[in-house]
């Protein structure tokens, strides 16, 4: 069904401002406000005079003054002033502000555009290697992917999210030759023909196997020799390589799939560089016909530096001599399979921002071989998760933290802030120290730029007050309760009149722009920082106007309203972050 999307509240501000420029003959697209940088001096701002007054030649605060003038008969605003050299200060009437509270709060869709127009998004995210466990790097890329699809989703988007499986390099080779080493006569090695269908290592092994693997093939080249040949074998179609191959991965997978679903994280697809390994050769074949590709040293590259690089782009590696494939070449080879789903009109990669060069010469090769003509692509880096020394996290041991063990980190001390409280019963309080905990994780991962790193210092994350996502969960359950006991007063509508009203009101109607926002920029971290706002507000709010004790019914009613309203647009929020909120805590 099509849900025809409500206009929010600045954009019906920037619609009286245009028709106000359009009759005074000012262009039209500078016509928008802003919040006001004062509040005391009004709710919104517009500082158009000052860039009109340069293109008509006419002192801005004149013009300021007739804008301020053809405004004023406006019954949605309550005053319009003229300050320093032009800018333009409105107050919206309380009458309009309620106007748009109520009907927000009766909008489904909350104010949140449907821009999307179900035009298709593949996500990219996740990014899990075959025979190797999450670590943090890829708790960024999940936390975030997630977060974006369901921030695209609401906007009327349809989403395809693929964790793109690290599943055809070298590694699986790596684990092959060892596993040789330790048990030559499984039936994977002697052409037996027929396969045990398990793995013959457990989850455990497995985790053990490969960096043990992976040392020793970097430290001694025959054991990098043993561990090439059978990559190759392996993608040229060996059977029993094949067969040990499919085991290993389903292990895997199945492991990663319950770390997704401890995270809340869904996918519509878990394909892999492995699912387009018949279409990389014929790719290569075709760059290399229409003269895409050239030979150099042996190998074959793309060339895509441009006339105006400010930095060096190095041509793209396509193939080398031995034929194997290589990490550009299957993202090639997936884009071009990606590019036949009907209505495709985007692809967001969520990765680690140390990769910005190879979606960098990624894109330009597409774009050069004709792969995805008309599709937008976009590289949605994120920074390293630092531990306290400000270097990237490493666990005690000084390996790479795996995924789960974070978790767990941040599990046990909201654990240690549960069993301290006495508002929860002792059977709920592991699956809320789970929720807490997961909610911190995440609000740390998406909260700020997501190209800056951050410092996982579980302590901090998992605190109930500063810009955590405790605190916002909190915020919630306290909004709720107090709706609870109000059970005999019905909310009326959300009608904001006091200072610390208004200011609440006006924030939570600027959810639609924040989501919005969110997807233009790619970066939840618009999201959560607007919802930590929120909560702020609504603790001023909550302190200086009276709810429960308020003597006045239709007073009380309103602020209720204020409530139910501030709490829809919250939890929302909190959802499109992917963060799950108790009943109680
Ligand atoms: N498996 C890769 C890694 O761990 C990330 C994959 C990201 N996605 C992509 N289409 N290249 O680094």
């Amino acid at each position: 069904m099509y849900i025809r999307a409500m206009p929010s509240l600045m954009s019906q501000v920037d619609q009286a401002l245009a028709l106000v420029f359009q009759t005074l003959s000012l262009p039209v697209e500078l016509a928008r406000a802003e919040p006001s940088a004062r509040p005391e001096l009004g709710d919104l701002q517009c500082n158009a005079a000052l860039a009109a007054g340069r293109l008509v030649r006419k002192p801005p605060r004149a013009i300021g003054e007739e804008i301020a003038a053809s405004l004023r008969g406006d019954p949605r605003f309550a005053a319009v002033e003229v300050a320093g050299p032009g800018f333009v200060n409105l107050r919206l009437s309380d009458a309009f502000l309620a106007e748009v509270a109520a009907a927000t709060l009766a909008d489904p869709r909350l104010g949140v555009s449907d821009e999307g127009q179900g035009s298709l998004v593949v996500l990219d995210f996740g990014g899990p290697n075959v025979a190797k466990p999450l670590h943090v790097g890829h708790l960024r890329s999940l936390v975030l992917g997630e977060s974006l699809r369901r921030i695209l989703g609401a906007l009327g988007w349809r989403t395809h999210g693929d964790a793109h499986l690290g599943d055809w390099g070298l590694q699986m080779g790596m684990l092959s030759a060892a596993i040789r080493r330790e048990a030559p006569g499984l039936a994977y090695f002697t052409g037996a023909g027929s396969y045990p269908a398990e793995a013959p290592v457990t989850l455990d092994e497995l985790e053990r196997l490969y960096p043990e693997a992976a040392a020793a093939s970097r430290d001694d080249p025959a054991r990098m020799a043993e561990a090439r040949a059978d990559t190759a074998a392996l993608q040229a179609g060996d059977p029993g390589l094949m067969a040990l191959w499919r085991n290993l991965r389903k292990l895997s997978v199945d492991a990663q799939a319950r770390d997704f679903a401890l995270l809340d994280v869904h996918f519509d697809a878990l394909d892999g560089e492995s699912d387009v390994r018949d279409a990389v050769a014929p790719l290569v074949a075709d760059f290399r016909a229409r003269g895409v590709a050239r030979e150099s040293e042996g190998a074959l590259v793309v060339d895509v530096a441009l006339p105006g690089d400010t930095h060096e782009v190095p041509p793209l590696l396509l193939a080398k001599s031995d034929g194997a494939a290589l990490y550009a070449t299957t993202d090639l080879a997936t884009l071009q399979a990606r590019a036949a789903m009907p209505g495709l009109a985007k692809v967001v990669y969520v990765v680690d921002q140390r990769q910005a060069l190879h979606f960098e010469q990624v894109f330009r090769a597409a774009r050069r071989g004709g792969i995805a003509a008309g599709v937008e692509l976009v590289h949605a880096g994120f920074g390293t998760v630092n531990g306290k020394d400000g270097k990237p996290f490493k666990t005690r041991q000084g390996g790479v933290a795996r995924l789960r063990d974070l978790l767990d980190e941040a599990v046990e001390r909201a654990r240690e802030r549960v069993d301290g409280s006495d508002r929860v019963d002792a059977s709920e309080r592991e699956a809320l120290a789970r929720m807490i905990g997961s909610a911190a994780v995440k609000f740390a991962d998406l909260s700020g730029d997501r190209l800056s790193g951050y410092v996982f210092d579980a302590e901090r994350l998992v605190a109930f007050e500063g810009k955590t996502g405790p605190y916002l969960q909190y915020a919630v359950v306290r909004m709720r309760s107090v709706l609870e006991k109000a059970h005999d007063t019905p909310a009326g509508a959300p009608y904001a009149v006091q200072p610390a009203e208004r200011e609440l009101v006006l924030a939570c109607l600027a959810f639609g722009d924040k989501v919005s926002e969110a997807a233009h920029l790619l970066q939840p971290g618009v999201l959560a920082g607007w919802a930590y706002d929120i909560a702020q507000r609504f603790s001023r709010f909550y302190d200086r106007c009276p709810i429960l004790r308020e003597p006045d019914d239709a007073v009380r009613s309103h602020r209720l309203g204020i409530c139910q309203l501030t709490l829809a647009v919250l939890e929302r929020a909190l959802d499109l972050l992917g963060i799950d909120v108790p009943t109680r805590m």
